[in-house]
C-alpha cells in the first residue's frame, strides 16, 4: 500500500473505531439501565455486535500500522443476534417499552444511519479491495441495525403517543 493510501485508511479505521464505540456505549448503557427483561436482552446483543465490530477494527489499525496491510473480517453469523430476536415478529408485539428504551432507540437509529454513511463512503473511495471487503463487512451489520432500530422507533413512538398522549414525563 502507497504512503497515502496507508494514511487514508487508517483514517478511516479510526473513524470507524469511534463509531463502534459510540454505539458499544450507548447500548451497554440501556442494558445496564433498563429494568425491561427483553430490552435488556436486546440492548445486550447490540453491545456486543458493536464490541465484535469494534475488535476487527481494532486489528485492522494493528495491521496497518504494522504491516501496512488488511486483514480480513472474520466470518460471524447474523441469524443468532440482534437480528434474529426483533425478526421475531411475536418477541416485537410483547415488547412493553417506556421512555428510556424509546430514547436509546431513536439515538441508536440515528448513530446506525450515520455508520451506514460512512462505512458505504468508505467503502466507494476505498481504492484496494482488501479494504473494500472490511467496510462492506461493515455495511451489513450496520444495515442489519439500521433497518430494525427504524423500525422500533416507528413502532414504538406510535405506542407512545397512543399510550401516553401528552402526559410530562
Ligand atoms: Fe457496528
Ligand atoms: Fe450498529
Amino acid at each position: 500500500m502507497d504512503p497515502k493510501q496507508l494514511t487514508s485508511a487508517i483514517d478511516a479505521v479510526k473513524t470507524a473505531i469511534l463509531t463502534e464505540m459510540q454505539g458499544y456505549e450507548l447500548y451497554k448503557g440501556a442494558a445496564e439501565r433498563t429494568t425491561d427483561p427483553e430490552a435488556r436482552r436486546m440492548f445486550q446483543l447490540l453491545k456486543k455486535e458493536e464490541e465484535e465490530h469494534y475488535k476487527m477494527l481494532h486489528r485492522q489499525f494493528k495491521s496497518l500500522m504494522e504491516e501496512k496491510k488488511w486483514v480480513s473480517p472474520p466470518t460471524l453469523a447474523h441469524g443468532e443476534g440482534f437480528e434474529s430476536l426483533v425478526a421475531d415478529a411475536e418477541w416485537r408485539k410483547s415488547l412493553r417499552f417506556g421512555n428510556l428504551e424509546l430514547s436509546v432507540v431513536s439515538i441508536g437509529a440515528s448513530l446506525e444511519a450515520k455508520a451506514v454513511e460512512f462505512y458505504n463512503k468508505a467503502m466507494e473511495t476505498t481504492p484496494d479491495p482488501e479494504g473494500r471487503e472490511v467496510f462492506r463487512w461493515l455495511v451489513g451489520w450496520e444495515e442489519g441495525h439500521l433497518k430494525w432500530m427504524e423500525w422500533l422507533e416507528e413502532d414504538l413512538k406510535q405506542r407512545f403517543w397512543a399510550e401516553q398522549g401528552f402526559a410530562p414525563m
